[in-house]
């Protein structure tokens, strides 16, 4: 049976902000150090210590914002260790992820790492095990313009210029490991943060810990009801799993594009939440869940969180992403965890060779959507029933998502989450004659495919052709686990 998709121009969601497609790196396994720091001496070609291949494949999908350090490590991190020569730079165990820190990767590095990706920076300060001193010092160093010791040892350090540095999250999972606060001190600490933060940074943007359970929203939120001027984001974190990387069940194929559903409950419930607070001001909080992803049971700590990263994966945020964009007016960032060699990478590493991973293609493949505006995309067609724990829901085997740009330019990208089955689609779009149309397809030989650093690749895009359009519609037919994105521009 065949799905229609159609395309309803007068209808919006709202403007995708580019930093949906955001970014996150740890001090974790080998996300910094390897997948991004190789250090001056490494035989792997590197740039001043920052590693050449991956940064220019990260550049290419422009990364636009870049979480860091942290993650968990954020509250155990003291930034002055990660300054100065860094033959001086203190070790320091790493407290949540085993091993130790050289803090060679340090504020230079990682702002010279966003410079040269053209990302955004977004530093997670110190709540946990820092004090709001600390965190000023920190802001000041990056930020400040004037004459103070702070800004005189960054001068010292190479760079005399503040550098820009727009997101600062107050503390990481504060409710976890980022000091088990009880939502009411925590709430009382981010007040006290942010209010001396404000004034050396009042361009900043302040994030608050939020949870994916409500009651810790509702608690931090009713406590600065009278300060929600200081709040600019509220971060949830969520991950899925199901089965391993690469071995997992037809059932646990299915639970796994079901849960994109886990995903968009955790974003209504907070952004109900924060609507209940903010409902007769003006004020906007945006949602940033700055920690997402598939986290497989094979990614344990004791291997740095790496995982296989297949297919499967990639239909999986392909469709999370086709979530978002209908959520883009309360979503102010996403970033997936985490950027190489840990978790949902979009990078693999393996010495001096490079693998990009199907993930990756889905941020080259929905470029397109970056600061367009996200239209209404009805899809009708064949469905799949999951059951999970006893709750059925009923998954439409195609997903769409459609977005209008400035130029004129029209994107619609399309999942077929059918394991082994294709399926036809006819694409309409009020209005449209489909002067002119190109499309890319990201698929690959199985849904536990996966391309491993130094072999060819065998998940990779490719231009395809499209049936001409008559009459305002065209068909295509889909292959199995794949996303394609036609690119409508006009006459
Ligand atoms: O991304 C790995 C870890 O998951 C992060 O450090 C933490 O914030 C989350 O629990």
């Amino acid at each position: 049976m065949r799905s229609s998709i159609t395309v309803r121009p007068d209808s919006v969601y709202g403007v995708v902000r580019p930093e949906l497609y955001g970014h996150f790196a740890e001090h974790l396994g080998r996300c910094i150090c390897e997948g991004i720091w190789v250090g001056e001496t490494s035989a792997i070609p590197n740039d001043r210590g920052i590693r050449c291949d991956t940064i220019e494949a990260l550049r290419r999908i422009k990364p636009p914002i870049l979480r860091w350090p942290g993650g968990c490590f954020a509250d155990v991190y003291h930034w002055e260790d990660g300054i100065g020569p860094r033959d001086q730079r203190p070790r320091r165990p790493n407290h949540w992820w085993e091993g130790q820190d050289t803090n060679a990767f340090g504020t230079h590095e990682y702002l010279e790492t966003c410079e040269r990706l053209g990302a955004e920076p977004f530093i997670c300060l110190n709540v946990g095990s820092g004090t709001p001193r600390e965190a000023l010092n920190w802001v000041e160093y990056c930020t400040y313009a004037g004459d103070t010791e702070y800004t005189r040892r960054r001068a010292q350090n190479g760079h005399p210029l503040p550098w820009n540095v727009r997101y600062w999250a107050v503390g990481n999972e504060n409710w976890g490991c980022g000091g088990k606060f009880q939502a009411r001190d925590y709430a009382r600490e981010y007040r006290r943060f942010v209010s001396f933060l404000k004034q050396t940074a009042p361009r900043g943007e302040f994030v608050i810990c939020g949870f994916d359970q409500q009651k810790w929203n509702l608690d931090v939120l009713d406590e600065l009801r009278d300060d929600l001027g200081y709040i600019d984001h509220i971060s949830i974190h969520k991950y899925v799993s199901r089965g391993t990387g690469s071995g997992f069940t037809p059932e646990e194929y299915w639970l796994l594009m079901k849960d994109v559903s886990a995903l968009e409950d955790v974003i209504l419930m907070t952004s109900g939440t924060v609507q209940s607070f903010t409902q007769y001001s003006k004020r906007f909080i945006g949602i940033a869940l700055d920690e997402w992803g598939v986290w497989h049971r094979d990614a344990t700590v004791d291997r740095g969180l790496s995982q296989s990263n297949t297919l499967r994966d990639a239909i999986f945020a392909a469709s999370a992403f086709h979530m978002f964009q209908r959520h883009a007016r309360v979503l102010s960032m996403t970033n997936i965890a985490q950027t190489i060699n840990v978790l949902q990478c979009l990078l693999a590493t393996d010495g001096d060779k490079l693998a990009r991973t199907p993930t990756y293609y889905v941020y080259d493949l929905l470029q397109p959507h970056k600061g367009a505006t996200a239209l209404v995309a009805d899809v009708d067609g064949p469905s799949v029933e999951v059951t999970d724990a006893g709750q059925r829901s009923t998954l439409p085997v195609l997903d769409a998502s459609a977005t209008a740009s400035h130029d004129g330019t029209m994107t619609i990208s399309v999942v077929n989450r059918h394991p082994s089955e294709t399926q036809e689609g006819c694409v309409k779009v009020a209005g449209s004659a489909f002067p002119n149309i190109s499309a890319r397809c990201l698929g690959g030989t199985s849904p536990a495919a996966e391309n491993q650093p130094g072999a060819p690749e065998s998940v990779a895009p490719a231009a395809v052709s499209t049936a001409p359009a008559k009459n305002g519609e065209f068909v295509h037919t889909f292959p199995p686990c794949s996303l394609t994105v036609f690119r409508i521009s006009p006459a």
